[in-house]
Parts: C-alpha cells; structure tokens; sequence
C-alpha cells in the first residue's frame, strides 16, 4: 500500500445503471460534459433545459455514444419561477425518485435586467431558480437513498458580498458584483441544505463545487475590452469543459465524498489541477447569513421547503 495517491478522474465515476440524474443546463458546456460522463456510465439523464430545440442535438449524440443511457429533456427556464414549478411537475410525475440534481445551470455578467417576476437575473437564474426547484424535487430525492445534490458555484464567490438589503441589486447594478453575489449564494445554499438536511436525519446530500476556469460558453457576455486584456494569459488558466467538470462530477460520484463539502480544482491558482476538496471563502462560512439567505430566498420564490 502507500504510494502517490490516484489523481481523481472520470473513469474512478462508479456504475451509475438504474440511477436518474436531473442536469440543469446539461445541453451545453461542463453540463453537457457532466451528462455524457455520467450517461457513459449507465445513468439515466435528464437535461433540463430552457432550450429544448438546441439541446436535442445533444441528446442524440449521446444516444448514439451511449445507447443504454436513455436521455430525457425536460424544459426548464431557471429565470422564471412558473417554468421552474412546471419542470418541477413534470420531473415529479416522470421521476418519483432521484438519486442526483445537479444545478449546474448559470449565466454571467450579463447586462441589467429584470426577470419576469421581478428578480435580477443573475441571482434569479444561478440562485433563485436553483433554489426553488430543489425544494420542490425534495421528495423525489428523499425517495432514494443517499440521493446527491450537487450545486455549482466559482471560486468567484470568495469576491461575493451578500447585500440582504438588496438582493436585487435594485440601488445599483455592477455585472461582476451580481454574479460574485449569486454563486456566494449558491455555495451558502448547499451548505445550509446539507445543515437542514443532516438536522432533519435524512441521508440525502447535498455538496458544492467550481470548476477553475473553463473553457464554455459561459464568457459570451465579457466585455472586448476585458476578451483583449486577459486574451494572451487565457491558456494558463483555462481548462478545457472535460476537465473543468470533474470537481462537480466527483461531488456527484466519488462514494467517499460527504454532504457539505466543496469540491474544486486544486492547482495553485485554483482555475486548475486536480479536483478535491476546496475551502470555501470567508463570506461562505457564517452560518447566521445561510440562515438568513434561506428566509429571503424562501420568502422571494415562495417555496417552504418542508424537511
Ligand atoms: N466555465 C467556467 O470557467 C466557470 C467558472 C466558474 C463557474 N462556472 C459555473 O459553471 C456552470 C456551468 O457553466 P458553463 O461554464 O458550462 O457555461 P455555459 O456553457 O454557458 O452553460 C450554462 C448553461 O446554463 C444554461 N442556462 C442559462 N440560463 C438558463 C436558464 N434561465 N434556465 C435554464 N438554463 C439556463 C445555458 O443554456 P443555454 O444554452 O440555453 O444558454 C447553458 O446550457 C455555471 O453555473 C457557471 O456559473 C463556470
């Protein structure tokens, strides 16, 4: 025995057969590259997706690399609650028992704007979104034994300052603030699920994780002039999407991971390396402000999750 320690990787993923795996955001990106790993691996998965057109030509590769895997679509507009109840119905009816949700789903630094119900998109989409549809498939993943979920956040988050005064950024908008903000929230939301959830005596998990810095669609809103600056120092950070979603993928699989930890490349900048467990920033670690992110988060959906 002894020895260097095994780096983490895809083919460590355990037999997934008979196992649903719901995917926000699984038709492009490190979703997509998180469906196919897991489908590879015999599970069942569902892309819930606000666009089903563009992500049935996903679907179909996958069906043809994996034929026993059998993917689902499943329409889902995070930056709308009513969409979010109605995928919630749907996945409900169709999957009465879950074993993994990963909310991988998210936009970045996109312009000021306003969903349907009010929210600022950023936080309504990577957050509220998140967080409504979790409640409402609570039963669904009880249903299963050690059921996961697996939230996805950044290491951006540690530049995150939750304003519970102005969660909507309402007072004054700032692209990088709201983002920052919006996966501060989904880090403090996996770690208060997992306190809810252990308080509750489930055995359902919940686990965060970030990917580094990958290379996905995720940077169509950045700025030319930011594309310019950062352009020449790109390639030492970014990863490509098949290594940037191994840290959610692990969170998701490795049976040695427990509920509320956080999972992320562990390279010297953190944007790569070897995934494992990440120490989550200062701002993530106070549990009075999980709690207090919780009330406002219940209070704006209108979802009480009900332990
Ligand atoms: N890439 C990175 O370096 C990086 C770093 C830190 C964190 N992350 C996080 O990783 C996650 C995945 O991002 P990615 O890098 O894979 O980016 P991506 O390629 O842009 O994928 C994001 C996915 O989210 C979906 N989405 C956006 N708004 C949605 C909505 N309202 N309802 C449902 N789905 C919606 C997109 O769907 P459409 O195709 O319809 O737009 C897309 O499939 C995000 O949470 C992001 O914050 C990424």
């Amino acid at each position: 025995m002894g020895g260097t320690p095994r780096q983490w990787g895809e083919e460590l993923v355990p037999d997934q057969s008979g196992r649903t795996a719901v995917i926000t955001g699984a038709g492009s990106g490190l979703g997509l590259e998180t469906a196919r790993a897991l489908a590879f691996r015999g599970a069942r998965v569902v892309f819930a997706v606000r666009d089903v057109d563009k992500a049935a030509a996903a679907v179909s590769r996958l069906r043809a690399s994996s034929p026993a895997a059998t993917p689902v679509l499943v329409r889902l507009d995070l930056a709308d609650q009513a969409s979010v109840r109605e995928a919630a119905k749907e996945l409900n009816d169709r999957f009465p028992a879950i074993d993994l949700l990963i909310n991988n789903a998210g936009v970045m630094w996109t312009e000021r704007s306003r969903t349907a119900d009010g929210f600022e998109l950023q936080f309504a989409t990577n957050h509220l979104g998140h967080f409504a549809l979790t409640g409402l498939l609570l039963d669904a993943l009880r249903a299963r034994p050690g059921a996961r979920v697996v939230t996805i956040g950044s290491y951006l988050h540690k530049l995150g300052r939750m304003r519970f005064d102005d969660l909507n950024s309402e007072r004054g908008y700032g692209r990088y603030r709201a983002y920052n903000r919006s996966k501060l929230a989904n880090l403090m939301f996996a770690l208060e699920l997992q306190r809810r959830l252990a308080a509750s005596g489930a055995d359902t998990l919940s686990l965060a994780a970030h990917p580094g810095l990958a290379a996905t669609g995720l940077g169509r809103n950045i700025p030319g002039a930011v594309r310019t600056l950062t352009r020449p120092l790109a390639p030492l950070f970014l990863q490509p999407a098949r290594l940037g979603m191994l840290a959610g993928l692990r969170a998701a699989t490795d049976p040695g991971a427990r509920g509320g930890e956080f999972y992320g490349p562990l390279g010297l900048t953190e944007t790569k390396g070897p995934v494992g467990p990440a120490r989550p920033g200062r701002s993530a670690r106070d549990p009075r402000a999980w709690e207090r992110l919780w009330a406002e988060s219940e209070r704006m959906t209108g979802v009480a999750y009900d332990f």
